[in-house]
């Protein structure tokens, strides 16, 4: 696996690379949902990319940039063990050099949900992923379902300025529980911890009354809301049920539904979501 630190020696390699490449961005700190996504990129892509870069913009002044876990080592060997070629992991002094003045500002999709619980991150996510694409120049993109608005988001830009990069999605990983597999769960207390899979209950009593004919999302709002009230330990900053693709509340299903939800469990912010018939 190639290590590259800088924009010029990434844009020296480039070149000397041929076949579709497949990227996955991440954050490191890495697991088995990050992983997922390295083996579906390899599987289906002659080289296979990955960028670990912890990317301030997307932090809000309160939020954990600071403490947001890192290991570097270790994730850089599981990406050699996975048979990743390409490894970009730049600095943020070289990804946001003195005089760097530019966002990306995806619309109305970036604004609703997590855009308005954390102003400000999805413009520092599509600026350094549309930042990456331009560097990297890759074919396809995985990213997972775990994040579903961040999907959402990229889409939109992809498909609005015309970039040249073929999204793929990829299903979220979970634990035997059904706790959807996050960087930021090493934050929770074994209390906190045990309490969690609160989040995934909570998404299929919903998926079972969807089943069952449910299709008013006020109904469904409130019945993921109630299971989680049941939960001391959780407080629920939002539950969803929205149109896939512009994340819009919903008032019936009449066709596939983004049921999402974020939870704080002290000051650690959790978010899962489901795929009503999609
Ligand atoms: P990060 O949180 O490290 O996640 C990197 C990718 O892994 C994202 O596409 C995310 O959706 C996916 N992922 C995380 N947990 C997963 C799980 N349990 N199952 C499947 N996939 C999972 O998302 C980011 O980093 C950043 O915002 C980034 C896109 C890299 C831009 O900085």
């Amino acid at each position: 696996m190639q290590v590259i630190r800088t924009v010029a020696e990434f844009r020296r390699v480039r070149p000397t690379i041929s076949g579709p490449v497949g990227l996955v961005p991440t954050m490191g700190y890495l697991h088995e949902g990050h992983l997922s996504l390295v083996r579906r990129a390899r599987a289906e892509n002659d080289v296979c990319a990955a960028w670990v870069f912890v990317n301030p913009a997307q932090f809000g002044p309160h939020e954990d940039f600071e403490r947001y876990p890192r290991a570097e080592q270790r994730d850089r060997a599981l990406l050699e063990g996975e048979g990743v070629d390409l490894l970009f992991a730049p600095s943020s002094d070289e990804v946001y050099p003195p005089g760097f003045d530019t966002a990306v500002e995806v619309g109305a999709v970036a604004q609703r949900l997590e855009g308005a619980a954390r102003p400000g991150h999805f413009r520092g996510v599509a600026t350094v992923v549309a930042k990456f694409f331009g560097i990297m120049q890759p074919q396809r993109a995985y990213l997972g379902q775990k994040d579903a608005q961040q999907v959402a988001v990229i889409r939109r830009m992809v498909a609005d300025l015309n970039l040249p990069v073929e999204i793929v999605v990829c299903p979220t990983v979970r634990e035997a529980d059904g706790l959807a597999l996050s960087s930021r769960n090493v934050y929770l207390t074994p209390e906190q911890r045990a309490a969690a899979p609160a989040l995934y209950r909570a998404l299929g009593w919903a998926r079972e009354r969807w089943t069952e004919g449910q299709r008013d999302a006020r109904v469904l709002r409130a019945l993921v809301q109630d299971v989680l009230d049941h939960e001391s330990l959780a407080q629920v900053d939002y539950v969803s049920v929205a149109d896939v693709g512009t994340l819009e509340e919903l008032d019936r299903l009449n066709g596939p539904a983004l049921v999402s939800l974020a939870v704080r469990f002290g000051s650690t912010r959790l978010i899962d979501n489901i795929v009503l018939g999609g």
